[in-house]
């Protein structure tokens, strides 16, 4: 059994594509692997959220993730701010990360970019903090989407420093975790590729019915099949890639034999259709996670417990370095 592990933004509402492309792997991951998940909330302090904000966001992501089946039972699920020891090892490692690699880093360089008038040293620092998330649980696997493979080439980087120097095997080197399989890509409704890119053409786990009713009717359509057995426009496809995963093989194959026939005039039956099957994905979800933010008391016992695990792994790894690193006690 190998040791998983995932930090998780506290910004945001879960979509489809969340939905189908990370989240039901985690599903599968926590069944067959050890896994880590938590919130990364000191991560998320390198902009300066408002504090009241914050907390409602890590709620939030919380109860998302807990209603899309991440079991507290079986994964370790909790708060990075919970767990004191990764601001120490933290510390720790900031001591061999190096200035000219962090100011290198793309992440930094296109925040700093951005927001110019809040370059901090956290910000710099980021890449540690990732490294020191992944590192305390000695993880074997990180599922990293193409924006966070830098910070994972780093978090190797450090731990075979870190290695080297003490003259230990101390570390695993962390690669990403490889699925086997190829991931949904789930696209968004206005044919612009994928699910998130802007407002318009997401699908959120929390929409209503009538929302997600009115988002389905208005993703872009035409006229219909110029003739029989045509391609499919890519933002056709897109509907048909969505039927694909939301609804039953018959269905996908009654609208594409409609698409091959050139008929015409069927698109309002599609995203009916669409929206219904949608509406039949979303609604336990939706409901599962109204029902856990307003459980004060579920929510808490969900941390503690998981703080109380996540510590304890934490804490080994802490006594280790400390000792590899010199720190004795008397
Ligand atoms: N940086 C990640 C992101 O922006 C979040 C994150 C923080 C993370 N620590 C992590 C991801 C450790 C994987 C492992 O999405």
């Amino acid at each position: 059994m190998k040791t998983v592990l995932s930090g998780i933004r506290p910004t945001g509402n879960l979509h489809l594509g969340n939905y189908y492309g990370a989240l039901i792997n985690f599903l599968k991951m926590q069944e067959e692997h050890k896994c880590f998940f938590f919130v990364a909330d000191w991560h998320s302090l390198t902009t300066h959220p408002d504090p009241k904000m914050l907390h409602e966001n890590v709620r939030n992501v919380l109860a998302e993730y807990l209603a899309c089946g991440l079991d507290p039972e079986k994964a370790t699920i909790y708060l990075q701010s919970d767990v004191p020891e990764i601001a120490e090892l933290y510390l720790l490692l900031n001591m061999h990360a190096y200035l000219g690699e962090l100011e290198k880093t793309v992440s930094f360089k296109e925040k700093a970019r951005q927001n110019p008038n809040n370059v901090n040293a956290g910000l710099l620092t980021y890449p540690v903090l990732m490294a020191t998330d992944i590192l305390i649980h000695n993880a074997d696997y990180v599922p990293v989407g193409k924006d966070q493979e830098q910070h994972l080439e780093m978090t190797r980087n450090y731990a075979n420093r870190f290695n080297h120097k003490y003259g230990v095997e101390y570390f695993k080197l962390p690669t990403p975790f490889i699925y086997g399989h190829e991931l949904i890509k789930i696209p968004g409704l206005d044919g612009s590729g994928k699910m998130g890119k802007s407002e318009g053409n997401c699908i959120y786990l929390i929409d209503e019915p009538k929302t997600i009713e009115k988002k389905v009717k208005g993703a872009l359509t035409d006229n219909g099949p110029e003739a029989p057995n045509t391609p499919k426009p890519d933002y056709i496809e897109n509907l048909f890639t969505i039927l694909k995963v939301v609804s039953t093989p018959e269905a996908v194959a009654y609208y594409d034999n409609l698409w091959n026939t050139g008929e015409t005039k069927w698109y309002g039956k599609l995203k009916k259709q669409l929206a219904e099957d949608i509406i039949q994905v979303t609604t336990p979800i939706r409901e599962r996670i109204n029902d856990i933010k307003n459980d004060d008391a579920y929510l808490r016992k969900v941390t503690r417990d998981g703080a109380e695990k996540a510590r304890e792994s934490a804490g080994k790894t802490l006594r280790d370095v400390r000792e590899i690193m010199g720190f004795k006690m008397f």
